[in-house]
């Protein structure tokens, strides 16, 4: 163990106090600093600085004189990292020493007093609400862009009939405008939960120091409204450690990937030669180097692919929070990569999908239709014509599965038995019953809110529009 005295040259390149005896092993340093991967919250950390110096100046704690050297050199340092001229360097662990020390060496003292009254723990935690919040408009904006893609694909498909599945296989006609409705209301619902994480996000941490608070006379309103928060984090232990902020972020990523993973996988499925219900432009696809013939569909298995990434940043996060006792613990400087995984994966994914929606999908309306006319997909609408006259449901079930037993063993459809045959299943099937036994009868008598009457289905896409209308726009 080395016994070497107390070097200034260390303390000051660290960042940390001349406490030290001996400089951090290398490896140490390598394993500790952050520079690498928390640089991306770099245009945070100067906004945060800027509204933490022009405040200290406010309350008579910073030289105006210092104050304005400060604001040119983090202007300075900011277009520096625009240019890509800025000389990070992993002697100063994070992001936040780096810009500092860059800043000291730019103006000289008035650098060293922008750290009064705050600690890298109220810092950090304040960069990565701004970094979060940033993310969460960009994501709500990709997922608005989305829905309005598939508002436009459902339109003309109002009317365009398809199997709906239950198990996979074909359980009544439902229309394709009707199916991809379901998906905006996924979607919108991801949407509401990315605004109301927003107003938990976009709360101030700074002023909390490293855990206690400060014995400066802060104006913590004024830094809060200078960086757009909504209000103040009210205690400052939590607001140094706790990282929920992030975690419920993930978490509505998690679920937004989940949503698009389920379209992905019907794309998949029909996009694939034994359903072609839709076809996806070559540009969207790859080939085989192998089997001459394939066309796959790449960019959707990704999608469902890339679903696994983000609930592992959520489970990453989770479990970085966990067990932490209070305040600050270096644990948390692990939820960056997360974090920035999240984003990193939903933004390309909701702009490939929705270009693929958009501008990429040919769909085939006379296979979805022939594929709803196979597997008696109308036969819950026979039995709710015998209840019409009268039957009880369970008996009107039984007599219509015995109907479809029949047309079974001939191959044929329930629409084309005689209305002989149809009769011996029940005496009070009239010659009405053909109405209801075409594909269009059964969509058309669905005709309800939420139902997939064609109607219905213009409707709800009417309401979904209003709701991304730039008043309601989330
Ligand atoms: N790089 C650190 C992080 O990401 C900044 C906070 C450091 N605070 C400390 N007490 N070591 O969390």
């Amino acid at each position: 163990m080395s016994t070497r005295k107390s070097d200034p040259a260390i303390a000051a390149a660290s960042g940390w106090s001349g406490r030290f005896s001996e400089p951090v092993a290398d490896l140490v340093k390598r394993y500790t600093a952050s520079v690498d991967f928390d640089s991306r919250l770099a245009d945070a950390d100067i906004a945060g600085s800027l509204a933490h110096a022009r405040m200290l100046t406010a309350i008579g704690v910073l030289p105006s004189a210092d104050l304005a050297a400060i604001e040119r050199g983090l202007t300075e340092i900011a277009d520096e990292i625009r240019r890509g001229a800025f000389p990070w360097s992993s002697d100063f662990e994070d992001v936040h020493l780096n810009i500092e020390r860059r800043l000291t060496a730019l103006i000289g003292d008035a650098g060293k007093r922008l750290h009064t009254g705050r600690s890298r723990n109220d810092q950090v935690a304040t960069d990565l609400r701004l970094y979060v919040r940033a993310a969460i408009d960009d994501i709500g904006a990709a997922v608005v862009a989305l829905r309005g893609a598939l508002l436009d694909l459902a339109e003309p498909h109002a009317a365009t009939i398809m199997p709906g599945f239950t198990h996979l296989q074909v359980a009544q006609p439902v229309t394709f405008g009707h199916h991809l409705l379901a998906y905006e209301a996924m979607l919108a619902r991801d949407s509401e939960r990315l605004v109301d994480c927003r107003r938990r996000v976009n709360r101030l941490p700074l002023g909390s120091a490293a855990l206690a608070g400060t014995s400066f006379p802060i104006d913590r309103d004024q830094v809060a409204r200078e960086l757009g928060f909504e209000g103040l984090c009210t205690n400052s232990l939590d607001a140094v450690s706790d990282r929920d902020f992030a975690i419920e972020f993930a978490a509505d990523g998690a679920l937004l990937m989940m949503h698009l993973s389920r379209f992905a996988e019907e794309l998949v499925l029909w996009s694939s030669p034994r359903f072609g219900f839709v076809r996806l432009a070559d540009r969207f696809c790859t080939g085989s180097s192998i089997m001459p013939q394939k066309k796959n569909p790449d960019v959707p298995e990704l999608v469902r692919g890339k679903t696994g990434r983000v609930y592992g940043d959520l489970v990453a996060l989770l479990t970085v929070m966990k067990a932490q006792p209070l305040a600050y613990n270096k644990d948390n400087q692990e939820d960056k990569a997360p974090v920035f995984d999240v984003v990193d994966t939903l933004l390309p994914t909701l702009a490939v999908i929705t270009a693929l929606v958009s501008d990429g999908l040919e769909v085939d309306a006379e296979r979805m239709r022939a594929a709803a006319s196979e597997g008696y997909a109308t036969a819950t609408d026979l039995a709710d014509y015998l209840v019409k006259k009268g039957v009880p449901f369970r008996d009107a079930h039984e007599a219509v599965a015995q109907a479809v037993r029949h047309a079974e063993s001939e191959r044929c459809d329930l629409a084309t038995l005689s209305l002989a045959s149809l009769q011996r299943y029940s005496p009070l099937i009239e010659d009405d019953v053909y109405a209801v036994l075409t594909l269009e009868g059964s969509i058309a008598s669905r005709n309800h809110p939420g139902g997939t009457a064609p109607a219905q289905v213009r409707a709800a896409i009417r309401a979904a529009r209003a709701s991304l209308a730039p008043a309601g726009a989330r």
